[in-house]
């Protein structure tokens, strides 16, 4: 798995794709977990930023009504975050309903213990008991999450740790499709033209690389191999391909498997210093009011031994401190450090820097969110542009599959 901030390489612009599901307004733990490296990432790759509609039904299909306002606030803080629909598509599951096909083709060769055996599948229907999770819907979850990025063909999905499976089961799926209808007697042929077109000395470099990554599958010499590829400016996109697929020992990518681009995911205290979550209602919202901050910082848990003002404290034991080391210089970090652990400063003292801080950032967030917030409009309009994109997107890799699986008509009887 690469780091996060891994510097794209040459060629043309890789494209990162992810998702998040409806949940309403954002709080500052959605943003740090996943939002802000989005928003990061738009002007490396071309991005693909959707809301997973259909994914807020498979556990929520009881309760379905608050769904178009949960869209309309999740998209208006990604615009207010920064996200930005000139440089990334931005768009509804839904809109797109060529995911909804790729998923039925693909659940024909997915096998039901894989999806069964992904970890989240037992874990939430144990999490969410009062839900009845025993549905076909549910069990599918990961495969229309599969469905969701193979369409794209995406080099990088980023997410948090908690999705991780999630894409591994995407992997897998991908060269299963491969390995079925991705037969080609050519390959070898057109791989040897390709490599023909690489210079000596990247030309060693790549075999070499390629056959030390297949021996011992260090994922180091596969990125190596890679760049190669993508500095190769001789090539054009389909022997770039080529020469990727080679590398992973696939004899043709139909649907290239994508990596994970693991999501950094900084511990976000809430307010009473548990995770931050909607369901403990300890949350900071991303456009929060400057007064409201201020308020619940100032009631924020605290280091509980630290009673009276004159009470040492100790950062490590509080959640203000894991608010500020994503917040403040090393400066004020400092400053805290050493007033609190000497009773230097109280801890309504420590709190101003980030209360002063969080409001500048919401408010940023805020004006620049003002424009959509009260025009559904044009927040619609903004998805039906990014709709659009990605149908064309998808429209490309559809037509792929459904050749892959004789569902074009223009295939004759042959
Ligand atoms: N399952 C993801 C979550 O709960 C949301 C999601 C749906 C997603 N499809 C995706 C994320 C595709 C990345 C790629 O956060
Ligand atoms: Fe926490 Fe700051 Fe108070 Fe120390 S001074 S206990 S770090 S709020």
């Amino acid at each position: 798995m690469p780091a996060m901030n891994l510097a794209p390489t040459a060629g043309p612009p890789a494209r990162v794709l992810s998702g998040m599901r409806p949940t309403g307004a954002l709080h500052l733990g959605n943003y740090h977990g996943a939002l802000r490296n989005w928003v990061a990432l738009q002007n490396h790759y071309e991005g693909y930023f959707f809301i997973a509609d259909w994914h807020a039904l498979t556990t929520d299909y009881e309760n379905p009504g608050q769904l178009q306002k949960h869209v309309h606030e999740m998209v208006v803080d990604w615009l207010g975050a920064g996200l930005d629909p000139h440089k990334s598509a931005i768009f509804v599951q839904s809109h797109v309903p060529a995911h909804a096909e790729l998923h039925l083709l693909l659940s024909m060769i997915t096998p039901l213990s894989w999806l069964e055996r992904v970890p989240t599948y037992k874990d939430q229907q144990a999490q969410l008991k009062e839900k009845d999770l025993a549905t076909y819907g549910f069990l599918g979850y990961p495969l229309l999450q599969s469905a969701d990025i193979l369409i794209y063909r995406p080099r990088y999905v980023p997410v948090g740790e908690d999705q991780v499976a999630h894409v591994e089961i995407t992997r897998e799926i991908a060269r299963r499709f491969n390995r079925i209808y991705g037969r080609d007697e050519a390959f070898p042929r057109l791989v040897k033209t390709a490599l023909k077109k690489l210079d000596a000395e990247p030309r060693e470099l790549y075999n070499a690389d390629r056959h030390r990554y297949q021996e011992a599958g260090n994922p180091e010499l596969l990125q190596k191999a890679r760049e190669l590829v993508a500095a190769a400016h001789r090539l054009n996109d389909e022997e770039r391909e080529l020469l990727l697929a080679n590398l992973e020992g696939e004899h043709h990518r139909l649907l290239p498997a994508p990596e994970v681009l693991l999501t950094p995911t900084p511990k976000v205290p809430g307010l009473d210093g548990r995770k931050m979550s909607k369901s403990y209602g300890n949350t900071i919202r991303l456009t929060e009011e400057p007064e409201a901050i201020s308020r619940k910082i100032r009631g924020m848990a605290t280091d509980p031994a630290r009673v009276r003002r004159t009470d040492p404290g100790d950062p490590e034991k509080c959640p203000v401190w894991d608010l500020h080391k994503l917040y403040s210089s090393d400066e004020t970090l400092a400053w805290v450090r050493q007033g609190c652990t000497t009773a230097g400063i109280g801890c309504l003292d420590c709190k101003q820097p980030l209360i002063d801080k969080i409001s500048a950032e919401s408010s940023a967030m805020r004006e620049r969110a003002a424009p959509y917030r009260d025009n559904p409009a044009r927040v619609r309009e903004i998805l039906a542009a990014g709709a659009q994109r990605a149908n064309v997107a998808a429209e490309a890799t559809m037509d792929v599959v459904r050749k892959a699986m004789h569902l074009s008509a223009e295939q004759g009887q042959a």
